[in-house]
């Protein structure tokens, strides 16, 4: 056992880092934040936040530009709620000093450069360059690491939660580097883990969570919502022999146009909104543009722009381009979609509360109702620093503990291979990627179900075995999470959002229905 915490935040992104700040002057926090997390989603939010900042947009505009990418699948009470609070959660980053880009334009109506996206009817993205998320990181961490309440130990990693006979979560199990165990006890713990993009092969980000703290979370008895709806993002560099790296959305925002290999604009036929419909839309126009062409990618082609805009706009892609040999000024951008973002996740309340008492989930491990059945770009940065800002609210008044006896978690002492452990999380992804993507058919659905049980009842013996393992315990997240993802997926008998299933007829449910998980919906939990 190690102390006994006010607050434990497991996750160290935009949102935990948010809800470390706005918790610390009332109650002792402590973060835990492997040094990994750096290279985690956040950073890689480049294009923006979204918020209602212009005098020309407004609350209603974003909030039925949300509703409508959200494909019928929005709790409405939830984007309200996020939307109104959006202005003031910049406000605050401004306080941080956030070094949000101007706009020196002199028809300028508000000081900081708003850009586009794909859904969005205004310009309302606030955004630093096109590397918004590193920006935003970078000044949340320095504030942390400066704050006299808060602990940050970015030497553990989370493998569970600790709960105990009254059904309370009562803290977190967690390795430090050198394998040994060591239990944070808390009055109240927060999972901000991140989301599963990390069970697919290609995602946009090097280091994607894969669903560890949904399958932590559910462990203990909370209920996952909208597994079905992982968004691929459509433009990811097509790169295979470079690191992962995203082609923000806002370079179609600014202009950018999706050629193919006929050098011919293809979206416009697809849908009115052409380069900036929702982006459940352009990976499946593209997705499909790749069948039908048998390329690899297609095109994104900025060159129209002229060099200093492109430059001005997007200094981070340019210059990271250029390292690959590619110059964005003269040349297309080759791209393809990519796993990018979970819209499902653990159910929370407005103010991040789960169904397990002193157990709250924000950021992208929850499901809040905002998203729906498909995630409006930059609407995820948002949603992180409003629910850490009214989760940090209700945390603010806390609630009596439970002193029932703690749930002992069984370990072995055998030790697997990490080589094994590899080869498990590559048939994983490989299962995953081939039938549970952007397009998904009812037989591909029935066989991933059949090899992921098959996958994790083999994990499932060297869990038993082994001794703790990080490695090994996210695997196990990860391939629970894959499965009940697949439960989901097959059970829903419509295509929604994106949620794409040929078999089944488009919006075939009305109203439509959150999916909705428990753990016990796998035979072999
Ligand atoms: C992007 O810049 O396209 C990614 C940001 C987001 O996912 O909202």
């Amino acid at each position: 056992m190690n102390g006994n915490h006010d607050v434990l935040i497991i996750g160290g992104g935009v949102a935990g880092l948010t809800l470390a700040l706005h918790c610390a002057d009332a109650r002792r926090v402590i973060l835990v934040r492997p040094a990994s997390d750096d290279r985690g989603a956040s950073r890689w939010a480049q294009g923006g936040i979204a918020a209602v900042l212009s005098p020309q947009d407004d609350f209603d505009a974003h909030v039925t530009d949300t509703l409508v990418a959200g494909d019928g699948l929005c709790d409405e009470h939830a984007v309200r709620f996020t939307v109104e609070r959006g202005p003031a959660a910049i406000e605050w980053l401004l306080s941080l000093g956030v070094p949000f880009t101007r706009d020196a334009s002199p028809g300028a109506d508000y000081p900081y450069h708003l850009t586009r996206e794909g859904g969005h009817g205004a310009r309302r993205v606030i955004h630093v360059e096109d590397a918004t998320g590193r920006a935003v990181l970078d000044t949340l961490k320095a504030h942390a690491e400066a704050h006299p309440s808060i602990i940050v130990r970015d030497d553990l990693t989370a493998i569970g939660l600790v709960g105990d006979a009254a059904g309370h979560c009562r803290g977190a199990r967690c390795l430090d580097a050198s394998g040994t165990l060591i239990t944070l006890m808390a009055q109240d713990t927060v999972l901000a883990t991140g989301g599963a993009s990390g069970l697919y092969r290609h995602t946009t980000s090097p280091r994607p969570a894969s669903g560890e703290g949904m399958s932590m979370a559910a462990e203990l008895g909370a209920e996952l919502v909208n597994l079905e709806f992982q968004q691929f993002h459509p433009t990811c560099l097509y790169d295979p022999e470079g690191p992962p790296f995203l082609i923000s959305e806002a370079v179609r925002g600014e202009g950018g146009r999706l050629i193919n290999v006929a050098g011919e604009r293809f979206m416009p036929t697809v849908d009115a909104r052409a380069e900036l419909a929702p982006r459940d839309i352009v990976a499946r126009a593209i997705d499909a543009e790749m069948q039908r062409s048998g390329e690899s990618h297609v095109w994104l082609d900025v060159r129209h722009l002229g060099e200093a805009a492109i430059r001005h706009h997007f200094p981070t892609i340019h210059a990271h381009c250029m390292t690959r040999g590619l110059d964005i000024v003269r040349q297309p951008i080759p791209v393809v979609p990519a796993a990018h973002y979970s819209c499902g996740g653990v159910a929370t309340g407005l103010d991040g509360s789960t169904q397990v008492p002193h157990l709250h989930a924000i950021g992208e491990v929850a499901c809040t109702g905002l998203h729906g059945a498909n995630r409006m770009a930059s609407n995820s940065l948002l949603e992180c620093l409003v629910f850490a800002r009214s989760c940090a609210a209700r945390l603010a008044h806390p609630e009596p503990t439970s002193s029932a006896s703690l749930i002992a978690a069984p370990a072995g002492n055998a030790t697997i291979a990490a080589e094994r452990i590899h080869a498990w999380r590559q048939r994983m992804r490989e299962l995953m990627s081939r039938h549970v993507a952007i397009v998904r058919h009812d037989v591909g659905l029935e066989n991933a179900d059949q090899e992921l049980a098959d996958l994790a009842a083999e994990i499932a013996l060297a869990v038993k075995r082994s001794a703790p393992d990080p490695a090994l315990a996210s695997l196990w997240h990860a391939v629970r999470l894959a499965r009940l993802t697949v439960v989901s997926a097959r059970e829903r008998r419509e295509s929604r959002g994106l949620h794409y299933n040929p078999d089944c007829p488009p919006h075939a449910e009305t109203p439509p229905r959150p999916s909705r998980r428990r753990l016990g919906d796998l035979e072999t939990g």
